[in-house]
């Protein structure tokens, strides 16, 4: 299916397709309209985490040179990280589960290690666990999960076959009143070598990052960054090609931004076909 046709797809998947008026006449939405009402943006997206994407506005000549700058990072026992480099899947998973290398284990139900094919070609990484997610101990089982199989759909994919969703901590991070939060640095410093020994075991064709937390993290850049400056290029994370799109959640509330969420999708299918090794 060409790219074109799949935008159809997606635009269906998504809640954007075709609509049927009550004149019975269809009328496919332009990517800027606003959708539909319809199922998805039916679900209620309170139990997702409050993934703000930055104000565009607040950009200036001045942050964009801040973007090659790399996040400061705190420092872990090398001991540490240099055993997670040599684990596999089942020491991994194992070490996540009874982590207490930051605060967020004292909240947790359970921790969300991933999900998926281990030799997927495809990984999606989001931000961390949720409501829902640290209740079922998946990730992306939220409104937001719901959304991205969707996207999987538009793409000829399915959850679990050839692909494998992950996140950059593995533990609910939550407010003062118990509410989902983006993860503090400290938290994503503490939990990235978990993440990197999984793209490793993986080694995927391509990487799909899921909004700013996962991009930044995982290109390690400025936390100013936004991700509409990230979108549209093919990054690299050791070696790797990277696609930055917006996170699910995002969509959720901002359904105008599906069609270059979709952009974005066509991007990394270019890169993965490109990239693919048969
Ligand atoms: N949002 C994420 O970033 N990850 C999940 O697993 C669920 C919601």
């Amino acid at each position: 299916m060409s790219c074109q046709n799949r935008r159809v797809a997606f635009l269906t998947e998504m809640g954007l397709g075709p609509v049927w008026s009550q004149r019975g006449a269809a009328a496919l939405l332009q990517p800027d309209d606003d959708p539909p009402v319809n199922h998805l943006a039916a679900i209620a997206v309170v139990a997702e985490p409050d993934i703000a994407e930055p104000n565009l506005s607040a950009w200036s000549h001045a942050e964009s040179a801040k973007i090659a700058a790399p996040v400061p990072t705190l420092s872990k026992p090398a001991t540490l990280v240099t055993d997670v480099m040599r684990m596999d899947w089942d020491q991994l998973k194992s070490a996540v589960s009874t982590c207490t290398l930051c605060d967020l284990c004292k909240s947790r139900t359970q921790t969300v290690f991933g999900a998926g094919y281990q030799k997927a070609r495809w990984l999606f990484v989001g931000e961390g666990p949720g409501r829902n997610e640290d209740f079922q101990g998946e990730p992306f089982v939220g409104p937001a999960g719901k959304l991205l199989d969707n996207m999987f759909v538009a793409m000829g994919m399915k959850r679990g076959e050839n692909t494998y969703i992950a996140n950059v901590v593995k533990c609910r991070p939550t407010d003062a009143n118990k509410r989902d939060r983006a993860p503090a640095a400290e938290e994503v410093n503490a939990c990235m070598p978990y993440l990197e020994r999984q793209i490793a075991l993986i080694n995927p064709t391509v990487i799909v990052a899921l909004g700013k937390t996962a991009a930044l993290s995982l290109l390690k850049l400025d936390p100013a960054t936004p991700v509409s400056k990230l979108r549209g290029t093919v990054h690299r994370y050791a070696g790797l090609p990277l696609i930055v799109t917006y996170h699910p959640a995002y969509l959720l509330r901002s359904p105008a931004e599906k069609s270059k969420a979709w952009a974005d999708l066509c991007l990394a299918m270019q890169t993965y076909a490109g990239s693919a090794v048969v």
